[in-house]
């Protein structure tokens, strides 16, 4: 069967979001579809009405500056009631029918979906990639040497019957395996919650943001820092923390002595020094009301950049981001400066997004 779709990754129980926000993003660009997907499948399939779109639709954004997908494939091909016997030869008889969407591809990638029935499948995903990856070369799909800079070839199996024949673009696409990049815990953080940020500073920011924003000997202010978990990431970083909540912080990190805790209020509090290179935040509260708090940071000076988390709602949970985003952005423009904002469903993040917004210009320092 010939399909063409985009289809976005995402952490099972967000095929909702991750539907609305495809089907917001490409209908402001006149890319007419619908999604499909099942709840807590990990995936959506969004369905273009016109074929000839697909190649515009993957070069349409990149997955980094979209907030639920965690990878975006152009499905050009889907395979069902695949038997058990020769897998490499009904992909490759399935190819012959369909026109090859560009000349050659870099690299393969065989996936399945991040869920509990998904993870049966990878063993085999695993086994299949080396003869799938040598068919293909031999039938011209595929260089001869693995070439990341061209496009990667995906082939998603939703299921050991089904699977799904993509592309997607070196530029456009998230690099890791499946969309999500694993970190290792840190022994010596005192919460997991290390793990959020330390993938926002690794994930969202460039390097030369990295440079900019996380300098040895800069400060920071914690909003909502017990245990002490994102402190943990900027003290890691040689920088000075005022941790903020009315919790204990780790003693680990008070003997480190970059840390002062305030056991204040994250409404109220001011900078001690009148102002900080980075605000963090990780308070659980409204959405709305933390943005508000973040661009006030940011409009009075008080904070150069700011990476938070907006814990989500049950219901319209993207259209609560964006809206809460689109305040603090009309906020930020009546500025002088410039600034970059970036909103993602973090691997790390449960029922929350992360925001990083970075100053590029003007009062950065
Ligand atoms: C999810 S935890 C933060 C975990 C922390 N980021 C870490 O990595 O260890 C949320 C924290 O926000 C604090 N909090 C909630 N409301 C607050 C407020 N209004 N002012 C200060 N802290 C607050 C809570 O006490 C709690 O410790």
């Amino acid at each position: 069967m010939s399909q063409t779709s985009v289809i976005a990754y995402c952490r099972p129980g967000y095929e909702n979001d991750a539907a609305n926000e495809l089907t917001t993003r490409y209908g402001e660009v006149s890319i007419y579809g619908y999604p499909v997907s099942k709840k807590n499948s990990g995936f959506v399939l969004y369905h273009l009405y016109d074929a000839q779109q697909l190649s515009n639709a993957i070069a349409e954004f990149a997955v980094r500056d979209t907030i639920f997908p965690r990878q975006l494939i152009a499905a050009f091909a889907t395979l069902a009631n695949i038997e058990k016997e020769d897998r490499v030869g009904q992909i490759l008889e399935c190819l012959k029918d369909v026109e090859k969407p560009l000349s050659i591809f870099g690299a393969i990638d065989i996936e399945y979906p991040d869920t509990e029935e998904g993870k049966t499948l990878a063993k085999f995903c695993k086994k299949f990639t080396v003869p799938m990856r040598q068919a293909l070369r031999k039938a011209g799909w595929l260089t001869a040497k693995e070439n990341t800079g061209k496009a990667k070839i995906h082939i998603f199996f939703e299921s050991f019957e089904t699977c799904h024949i993509g592309y997607s673009l070196p530029t456009h696409a998230s690099k890791d395996h499946l969309g999500i990049c694993r970190l290792k815990f840190p022994s010596d953080s005192p919460s997991r919650s290390t793990l959020k940020l330390e993938d926002a500073l690794v994930n969202m920011l460039s390097s030369q943001e990295q440079t900019k924003v996380l300098r040895s000997g800069g400060r920071a202010v914690d909003l909502g820092a017990c245990p002490g978990g994102w402190t943990y990431q900027l003290v890691k970083r040689g920088m000075y923390v005022e941790a903020i909540d009315n919790g204990l912080v780790a003693d680990s990190l008070m003997q480190t002595g970059l840390v002062e805790h305030h056991a204040a209020d994250g409404f109220t509090y001011k900078p001690q020094f009148g102002r900080v290179d980075l605000l963090v935040c990780d308070m659980i509260e409204q959405p709305d009301r933390v943005a508000k708090l973040m661009g006030d940071w940011l409009v009075k000076h008080w904070a150069t950049h700011a990476i938070f988390n907006l814990k989500l709602p049950m219901k319209r949970r993207f259209e609560t981001v964006e809206d809460a985003v689109a305040l603090l952005k009309t906020r930020l423009h009546a500025l002088e400066d410039a600034f970059s904002v970036k909103v993602r469903h973090l691997y790390h993040d449960r029922d929350e997004v992360t925001v990083t917004i970075i100053r590029t210009s003007k009062h950065e320092v």
